[in-house]
């Protein structure tokens, strides 16, 4: 079978320098040494300010939990995404509005945000780096001052591909099966060294100088995962050549086909490609294949009363309707044989 994705994730040997200093500090949370360490090295990797957290899923939750907003406050995001974007959304208490993504890019772009806001007023934007491809940061600074919309980029599996805005939020997942895995982990980046305090405390259960000053979790990232993050960090070059390797592979081979690939991607999280009439079932070819974000967010039992604005006339999301992609096996140890083996196959 070829697997759909298969985690790069440093080796024992790799590991084991991180682990002893762990045997020997006997510290094992609450922003321990090899925490503090990671954190330092990616600061100076993104040039930003920044904290970890143990998923990318609280790192959006913490994100909106620190903006302090009224309970019900609305939050703009594609209906084209992974589940976790608006589960944080309702888990915080906010109100998420579903709407459509651009046709050629897959993003809900600042320009979509815009024509919403004609319709409705909302606080919050979260644009989602689909697929790994990255959101227009500069569009988006610009969105922020015009409109004063908080924007919150949801970067899950962009990590070194999503350039740090100067007034945005971005968040990013360290998930095992993210370009840049861990294991479990996750990451706030934003420009204002306050508010990244402020998600560490919370991050925290809370706690400043001793006493809970606001409600918080407990999201810390533990010392075993810094330590794979610091041996990760070591090999994230390699990651990226080996990545990039692949997806010009695998673009030679999709040009022999009909089918469209993604946008052109620097660290490509996944493979899409769009699909015109059935979806080819290739589990018997030893093929494993996903349709990634499918079906949209509106049609899972959980999210059906979920409002949808459209950029267009109804409550109708018709690049999101419409979108038939098929996700192909994407990871650093495809072989030529093998991508070349599921185009013909396509
Ligand atoms: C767009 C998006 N947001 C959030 C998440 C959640 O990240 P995590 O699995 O680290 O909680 C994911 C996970 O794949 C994702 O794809």
């Amino acid at each position: 079978m070829i697997q759909l994705l298969v985690p790069d994730l440093p080796t024992i040997e790799e590991l084991l320098p991180w682990l002893k200093w762990i045997d020997n500090n006997k510290w094992y949370s609450n922003f321990g040494p090899l925490v503090q360490k990671f954190e330092s090295e990616l600061t100076e990797l993104l040039d930003s300010n920044l904290t970890t957290v143990n998923s990318g899923t609280s790192a959006l939750e913490l994100s909106l939990l620190a903006l302090e907003l009224p309970i019900g406050s609305k939050v703009l995001l594609p209906a084209f995404t992974f589940p976790a974007t608006v589960t944080a959304i309702k888990y915080i208490g906010l109100q998420p509005v579903f709407t459509d993504i651009d046709p050629n890019s897959w993003l809900l772009t600042p320009n979509i945000a815009r024509q919403i806001l004609d319709k409705i007023t909302y606080d919050v934007v979260i644009p989602v780096t689909t697929f790994g491809h990255p959101q227009p940061v500069d569009e988006w600074d610009q969105f922020n001052k015009d409109t004063n919309v908080t924007v919150l980029i949801d970067a899950a599996s962009s990590f070194g591909n999503q350039p740090i805005g100067k007034r945005c939020i971005t968040t990013f997942s360290l998930h095992a099966t993210k370009a840049f895995g861990i294991g479990e982990g996750g990451l706030i980046v934003a420009n204002c060294a306050d508010f990244i305090q402020q998600v560490r405390a919370l991050s925290n259960f809370g706690f400043e100088n001793g006493v809970i000053v606001r409600y918080g979790s407990n999201a810390k990232l533990s010392e075993y995962h810094a330590a794979v993050g610091l041996a990760q960090l070591k090999r994230w070059e390699q990651i990226v050549q080996k990545r990039e390797v692949i997806w010009n592979i695998y673009q030679k081979y999709l040009a022999k086909t009909s089918l469209q690939s993604m946008p052109e991607n620097h660290i490509p999280a996944i493979l899409s490609v769009k699909i015109n009439g059935n979806i080819p079932i290739l589990t018997n070819k030893q093929i494993k294949t996903r349709r990634w974000y499918y079906p949209p967010l509106y049609k899972h039992p959980a999210f059906t009363d979920i409002v949808k604005i459209s950029p267009q006339e109804n409550d109708y999301l018709p690049i999101t309707e419409n979108l038939s992609l098929l996700g192909l096996p994407f990871h650093t140890s495809l072989t030529e044989e093998e991508i070349s083996y599921i185009c013909n196959n396509l």
